[in-house]
């Protein structure tokens, strides 16, 4: 993919940031006609977090960002551009980005949203090293904050179950030739739009006291459709990004799916056959936290030591479009 005069770009520093509440599969029982057991078999969720009245995308975002920023080793004013990927962002507009550049003080940043659901951090990815390849930028931040907890039914016992709040976000920078993103495959099926969506607020349907009445401003999903669609789509686009760097499933030291449900998880890897010892998960403690999943991921498995200089990582993640997005970094 890369020419001989692009420089090399991966991730320089990652963070995350996690809401303290805990919400347990025990304390939905008591809101929901659902149980532990139910949970736990359906997805292998055990917990999430939930954020606070006043926790936003933009402010869970910013502590991951810090995160990121320090790990990385540089300040926030080498930051020349933040992607921000969020389907709950704090305001129509402005930008949740830009929220973030005034909170982090990346002075004169560039600064955008992504609204590709739970693949937008992969995107992310994608775009901000073509820019640090091209020379566009040294410095972009990516950032994925979700807060699916206040665009949520919490009597649909069908969503309520599966999300959770959180962010995580890399510093993507000029790195070491040879490492970085090798591949990536990103696409879409809009076909399928409709299997995951938020109805109402947007100009298809403006926001009205009908349509607050109808609750048509949280989250709505058909699980099966969605879950079949997932671990082909998971499995597909990994073997296209793998495929476009010349590299094969047994290459890869870690792969980091996006965290939905252990099922899709384990389907998806059965289909590529790769052991569940090479697959990193965390959704037994924070649920679906959407965008944020892969980043709080990679954040937690670098931190743990899943992850050596030099090791081949896979992320894939599949979401709201139906979108999907895989990416292979040499770490
Ligand atoms: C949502 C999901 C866990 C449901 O699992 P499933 O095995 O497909 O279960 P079904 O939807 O077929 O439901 C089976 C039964 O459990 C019931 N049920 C659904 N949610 C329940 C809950 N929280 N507690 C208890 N029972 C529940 C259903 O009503 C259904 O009962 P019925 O047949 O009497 O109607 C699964 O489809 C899934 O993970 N889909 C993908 C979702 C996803 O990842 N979305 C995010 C995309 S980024």
């Amino acid at each position: 993919m890369r020419g001989s005069k692009l420089r090399a770009a991966g991730v320089k520093g990652i963070g995350a940031y996690l809401p303290e509440r805990i919400l347990t599969n025990a304390d939905l029982e008591k809101l929901v006609e659902t149980s532990d057991q139910w949970i736990l078999e359906r997805t292998g969720i055990r917990e999430r977090r939930i954020a606070s009245k006043d926790e936003t995308a933009a402010t869970l975002g910013t502590r991951a960002a810090i995160e990121a920023i320090k790990d990385a080793g540089i300040n926030p004013t080498d930051v020349q551009c933040i992607i921000t990927a969020t389907i709950t962002p704090d305001y129509f507009f402005p930008a949740t980005a830009c929220l973030i550049q005034d909170a982090i003080g990346a002075t004169g940043a560039a600064a955008f949203d992504l609204l590709v659901g739970c693949t937008g951090f992969v995107y992310g990815l994608v775009i901000a090293s073509q820019m640090v390849s091209y020379g566009a930028f040294d410095n972009v931040l990516v950032i994925g904050a979700d807060v699916l907890s206040k665009f949520i039914n919490w009597r649909d016992r069908h969503t309520c179950v599966l999300f959770g709040d959180g962010a995580g976000a890399a510093v993507i920078s000029q790195i070491d030739d040879d490492y970085g993103l090798l591949g990536f495959d990103i696409g879409s099926d809009g076909s399928l739009s409709k299997l995951l969506r938020i109805e109402a607020g947007g100009s298809h349907r403006p926001a009205s006291l009908m349509t607050v009445l109808e609750e048509a401003h949280s989250l709505t999903m058909n699980g099966s459709e969605v879950f079949k669609f997932a671990v082909r789509a998971m499995s597909d686009s990994t073997r296209r990004a793998l495929q476009a760097c010349g590299l094969d499933v047994e290459h890869v030291s870690l792969f980091v799916p996006h965290q939905a449900n252990m099922r899709i998880v384990r389907a998806a890897a059965e289909r590529l056959q790769i052991p569940i010892e090479r697959i990193f998960t965390n959704v037994e403690k924070y649920g679906n936290t959407s965008a944020a999943s892969i980043p709080i991921a990679l954040a937690e498995a670098d931190k743990l030591g899943r992850i050596k200089r030099g090791d081949i990582v896979v992320c894939t993640s599949f979401g709201g479009g139906l979108s999907w997005a895989s990416c292979v970094l040499r770490w």
